[in-house]
């Protein structure tokens, strides 16, 4: 019986006869032979039908398809050396299942207002498609990491009653006859896996409130946020920089020819898998910003340009240490040697992406932690559970958090973050 194969799996059976399930992307036809652009969700190849290898029927059901037709087709895999992607089948049989006219998306250039309208359709082209294999690689890349170091992965709730990160950015709605938050951060209760299991990491979706239209921000996506028990930031940052040089190299190894469907120079990456990332101090940073002429004052948070400008300096992601108390959020443990700033970190990604991740040890002494909660302006009472962590086992722990839109948007070095998730939402996208 005729193999079914999958696109990928061509190099496998050359010269073989086999059986396919394909996507009409692109059709040529010159008299006597049609080139017709074939997918299969694994990837992207062309398909050659020649009016004298097949039956008059054959070649007139490929002469009718449309683009998008859906179909069985049975040929030859060639070596094909002219094309991007290596193959070619000679194809001498096929059987059309859906065929209809006026698929939307051409191959001409669309909006991106047009393309995003269509995103259950756009997710079908090549660079969508290159996105959400190299998505699926970094998630895969993700859980083997965190598995093989010997954490477990721990469920975070999504309905909340408090919120970890400061009040303003909470989506808010009815829950039965009270309110609720969307999750805008595991991380609470992952400091409560943290305790129970030793280390642990949330993934999962999370939510904000952004009412900012930039390239970076979604309000709604996907962060992944280890904690770890008895350990201490430094260690922490040795732990994310073997993470990312981790996940690039899974990229580089396994997504070249999703690389490529995105103009991707793969060179602009190595770097990252060597390690050995700058741990700038905040204070150097606001130098490094002063010395280049940009206006900026101590105490003041970092811009997406001030990051873009850091970032820029080196060739691979650089962590940012001790920002002061007053622009972080109130769990951060203080530095004993300087106690305006905390003992936390944000990771810039490189070609001025900036900030992908960012974490902190916590503070793990109650009468601190719930000073520096009274500070906040938070109150006790919602965190009654939290602080239970501070009065039975408490030990000294460590954690972070990546947006993974914005890890995926620098992999594949894309203008736009909502390139990176498959239905983004924002401001003003709810739909598809
Ligand atoms: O820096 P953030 O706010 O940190 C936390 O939420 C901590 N609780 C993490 C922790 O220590 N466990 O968010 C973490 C990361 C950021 O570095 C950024 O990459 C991403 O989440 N992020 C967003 N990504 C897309 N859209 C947004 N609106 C984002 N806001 C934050
Ligand atoms: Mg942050």
């Amino acid at each position: 019986m005729t193999e079914l194969i999958s696109i990928k799996d061509c190099s496998k059976h050359v010269d073989e006869k086999v059986k396919m399930h394909v996507w009409l992307t692109d059709k040529r036809s010159s008299g006597k032979i049609i080139f017709l652009q074939l997918r299969d969700g694994t990837a992207f190849f062309q398909g050659v039908v020649r009016k004298n290898d097949v039956s008059e029927d054959v070649f007139e059901a490929a002469k009718s398809l449309h683009q998008e037709a859906s179909f069985y087709l049975t040929g030859t895999i060639h070596k094909d050396e002219r094309s991007h992607f290596g193959y070619e089948i000679q194809i001498s049989d096929l059987k059309i299942v859906t065929n209809n006219e006026g698929y939307p998306i051409g191959n001409k250039e669309h909006g991106i207002d047009f393309l995003l309208d269509h995103r259950h359709l756009w997710l079908r082209s090549r660079r969508p498609f290159a996105i959400m294999q190299i998505r699926n690689v970094l998630f895969k890349a993700t859980v083997d990491f965190f598995e093989n170091e010997g954490f477990i992965k721990f469920d975070a709730p999504i309905f909340m009653h408090s919120a970890p990160e400061g009040t303003t950015q909470l989506f808010h709605t009815e829950y039965f006859d009270t309110d609720a938050y969307l999750s805008q951060s595991g991380q609470l209760y992952g400091e409560v896996g943290a305790e129970a299991y030793g280390k642990i990491f949330t993934f999962g979706p999370t939510f904000r409130a952004e009412e900012s239209k930039t390239r970076r921000h979604l309000t709604e996506f996907w962060m992944m946020e280890p904690e770890m028990a008895w350990m201490h930031q430094d260690e922490s940052l040795d732990l994310q920089e073997r993470f990312l040089a981790y996940i690039t190299k899974q990229v580089l190894d396994k997504c070249q020819y999703e690389l490529s469907l995105l103009d991707r120079d793969p060179k602009k990456l190595e770097p990252t898998t060597e390690g050995h990332f700058q741990r700038l101090s905040y204070d150097d940073a606001v130098k490094m910003l002063q010395d280049g002429g940009r206006d900026f004052k101590w105490g003041d948070d970092f811009g997406a340009p001030d990051e873009a400008y850091i970032s820029e300096q080196y060739d691979r992601p650089v962590f940012v240490v001790n920002y002061p108390t007053t622009i972080k959020p109130f769990y951060m443990k203080k530095n004993p040697g300087n106690p305006k700033e905390y003992l936390c970190a944000d990771v810039l990604a490189p070609e001025g992406y900036g900030e992908v991740m960012g974490g902190s040890e916590r503070e793990s002494d109650y009468d601190t932690i719930k000073a520096q909660l009274d500070e906040a302006g938070l109150n006790e009472k919602d965190y009654s559970w939290y602080l239970d962590l501070r009065k039975y086992g408490s030990v000294p722990h460590s954690g972070f958090g990546m947006g993974f839109e914005r890890v995926i948007a620098w992999i594949c070095k894309l203008d736009h973050i909502r390139e990176a998730i498959p239905f983004p939402r924002m401001i003003n996208r709810l739909e598809p």
